[in-house]
């Protein structure tokens, strides 16, 4: 049987206090909608991931962060730890998105360590990859991404505490997507690696496409075999057009 297909919204570096009613309009939405056939997170930047865990208890939203530190405290100004997004009713941690592989200069060993610290904690860890547009066309894509889950992947690691998204740098921010056949096939190569990694476990992990998903492409790319659910960028700072992808994967 296929994962319940994930909706994460990551809303990167956007949102104020005001922002809390566009979330209490997702909740209704999703409230509104049949929950039983997908799960929905949204993940706000830390400053919101407290009054957001607390608005949303209780509801069928979750509350995810977009990144954490591998340590649980000390000496680390600026960073967070796992342990912290739990205390205030975190549920998942995005690691390794191509931003902060990118900004931060992050390698797929930090990010193993990421994700593990996620993992520890009892949350479900959100492991992106994704080629840049100059690996795809010098025929990298494959070698690239297989190359970052393997090192990325924590020991340990389950279809319960483990999901993969498969972010095309140049799909992010840009409107631009791969082709349906390009997704199909990325999807159909990351659940041959998920098999090889866990076993049979490995079946039920969800992959998840990330890249420019919006309400008009949201269908086609969530009805692709191997594809369980997005995370979406630009489209999850607005509950209607969130809804509107959820909707697409029920
Ligand atoms: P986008 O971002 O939907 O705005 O392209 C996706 C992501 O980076 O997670």
């Amino acid at each position: 049987m296929a994962p319940r297909p994930l909706i994460a919204g990551n809303w990167k570096m956007n949102g104020l206090l005001a922002s809390e009613q566009e979330l209490q309009k997702l909740i209704g939405g999703v409230a509104a909608s049949d929950g039983s056939q997908r799960e929905v997170l949204v993940c706000p930047p830390f400053t919101l991931l407290q009054a957001f865990a607390k608005r949303a208890a209780g509801s069928a939203v979750g509350i995810g962060a977009q990144d954490c530190h591998p340590n649980l405290s000390g000496a680390h100004t600026g960073d967070i730890s796992a342990q912290m997004i739990k205390d205030v009713g975190g549920t998942s941690i995005i690691v390794g998105h191509s931003e902060r592989r990118t900004d931060h200069g992050e390698s797929s060993d930090l990010v193993k360590q990421k994700a593990k610290a996620a993992q520890d904690e009892g949350l479900t860890a959100i492991i992106c990859v994704g080629e840049t547009e100059a690996e795809r066309d010098a025929g990298q894509a494959w070698s690239v991404v297989s190359d970052q889950v393997s090192k990325s992947l924590p020991s340990g690691s389950t279809a319960s505490n483990t999901v993969i998204a498969y972010e095309p740098v140049w799909a992010i921010g840009t409107g631009r997507t791969p082709t349906i056949d390009d997704i199909a096939a990325m999807h159909d190569d990351l659940r041959t690696a998920m098999v090889g990694h866990l076993g049979d476990d490995g079946n039920s992990v969800r992959l998840l496409y990330g890249g420019s998903m919006k309400p008009g492409n949201a269908t086609e790319i969530l009805a692709v075999t191997n594809v369980n659910g997005g995370l979406v960028g630009g489209a999850s700072l607005k509950a209607e057009d969130f809804l509107a992808i959820i909707s697409a994967a029920s």
